[in-house]
C-alpha cells in the first residue's frame, strides 16, 4: 500500500510501497518501566488524534525483554502481548503503518554473548505473533544499539535476528539501524544482510546540549538550559547530517527513517519548534519519512491533561494542515 507523506508536495517518495511518511512515536507506552506512573496507555483516542492530524505511521517502541522469562525457552507473558496486539490493532483499523520494536533492551547491549539467544527467541516469537498482519506492519531489529553492543557484534548479530524473524516473516519490511545509537555517523560501520525488504533507520538529536538540555537521565545537561536554536550555521549542520543519511541509503539502495527526532520539553519553545520544523523539512527534501519522538510525555507533541495537541509542534511537524 503506497502511503501518502500527509499530502504534501516537494516530497521524493523513494521508498515505494516502504514509504513511511509522516510519523509519531508513543513513546513511554509500551515501553515504559512495569509500573511507571507517567506511561501514557495506548488507547484509542490517542490513535485517533494521531490519524486525525495527519500523521501516516505510528511507531511504538515496546520493550519486551522486561516483559519476558530470563530463562530459556523466554516466553513472553502472554498479557503483554494482547497489550501489544490491542494497539498494533488500534493503529492498523485506522490506516496507520506500524513500526514494531524492541526498545529498552539494556541487559542486550550490556552483555550481547549472554543475552543474543534471548533476543532471537524473542524475535522468533515476535515474528510469528504478528505474522498475518498486512504489510503496513513493520519490524525494527533494535533500539540504539549501544555500549558492548558494539558496530561489529552487532554487524555480526543483526543477520541472526533477521533470519529468526525470515523463518515466519519472509517478505515483511525490516528496520536496521547503525551501532552507537542510531547515529548518522555510525552508518558506515552497519553491514546490511543481502536482503530485499529491508530500511535503514537513524535517530537524530543534534545538537545533544539543545535537544537534551535539562533531561533529567543525561548527566551535566542542567548546565545547558537556555541553549536556543536557529541561526544558519545551525541550519547548516542539520541539512548536512541529514544528507549524509540520505546519501548512505542512496548508495545502499535502501529508503531510510528518521525513527526518533525531538527536543525535550525544557527547551525554550520556539527554538524547539523551528528546529523541529527544519529537520523535517530537512529530512523530507531528502526523501526520508520520519516519526517524532514523541506523542505525549517529555518531548510531547499532544498535551494529554487537555486532550490537545501543542500547535506550533504539531504546525512543526503537520504545516500543511
Ligand atoms: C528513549 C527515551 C528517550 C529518548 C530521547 C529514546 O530512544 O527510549 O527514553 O527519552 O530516546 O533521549
Amino acid at each position: 500500500m503506497l502511503r501518502t507523506l500527509a499530502g504534501r508536495e516537494g516530497f521524493v517518495r523513494i521508498g515505494g510501497d516502504m514509504a513511511l511518511g509522516a510519523g509519531m512515536n508513543l513513546g513511554n507506552a509500551l515501553d515504559a518501566p512495569p509500573g511507571s506512573e507517567h506511561a501514557v496507555s495506548p488507547r484509542g483516542r490517542y490513535f485517533d488524534a494521531i490519524r486525525d492530524a495527519g500523521f501516516d505511521t505510528v511507531r511504538l517502541p515496546v520493550a519486551w525483554a522486561w516483559h519476558a522469562a530470563e530463562a530459556a525457552p523466554y516466553v513472553v507473558e502472554e498479557d503483554f502481548f494482547r497489550r501489544v496486539d490491542r494497539a498494533v490493532d488500534a493503529a492498523l483499523a485506522r490506516g496507520l503503518n506500524v513500526v514494531l520494536n524492541v526498545h529498552h533492551y539494556h541487559q542486550l547491549t550490556d552483555a550481547p554473548d549472554e543475552q543474543a539467544e534471548r533476543f532471537l527467541a524473542l524475535w522468533r516469537q515476535i515474528a510469528t505473533r504478528y505474522a498475518d498482519r498486512p504489510a503496513p506492519v513493520h519490524f525494527e531489529l533494535l533500539n540504539e544499539p549501544r555500549a558492548a553492543l558494539t558496530a561489529e557484534r552487532w554487524n555480526a548479530l543483526l543477520p541472526r535476528a533477521l533470519a529468526a524473524v525470515r523463518e515466519s516473516n519472509p517478505e515483511r519490511t525490516v528496520l536496521v539501524g547503525p551501532a552507537e545509537m542510531n547515529d548518522i555517523h555510525a552508518l558506515p560501520k552497519l553491514r546490511l544482510p543481502d536482503d530485499p525488504h529491508l530500511m535503514a533507520t537513524i535517530h537524530y538529536y543534534a545538537p545533544f546540549p539543545f535537544t537534551h538540555q535539562g533531561a533529567h537521565w543525561v548527566e551535566g545537561s542542567a548546565p545547558w538550559l537556555g541553549t536556543t536554536w536557529g541561526g544558519a550555521a545551525d541550519r547548516g549542520a542539520v541539512a548536512d547530517d541529514l544528507a549524509l543519511a540520505a546519501a548512505w541509503a542512496a548508495d545502499h539502495g535502501v529508503p531510510m527513517f528518521v525513527g526518533e527526532f525531538g527536543a525535550y520539553e525544557r527547551a525554550d519553545p520556539d527554538s524547539r519548534a523551528r528546529w523541529t520544523a527544519w529537520v523535517r523539512e530537512c529530512a523530507e527534501r531528502l526523501g526520508l519519512a520520519w516519526a517524532y519522538w514523541e506523542f505525549g510525555t517529555d518531548f510531547g507533541a499532544y498535551d494529554r491533561a487537555t486532550d490537545t495537541w501543542r500547535e506550533p509542534l504539531r504546525q512543526a511537524l503537520l504545516p500543511a494542515r
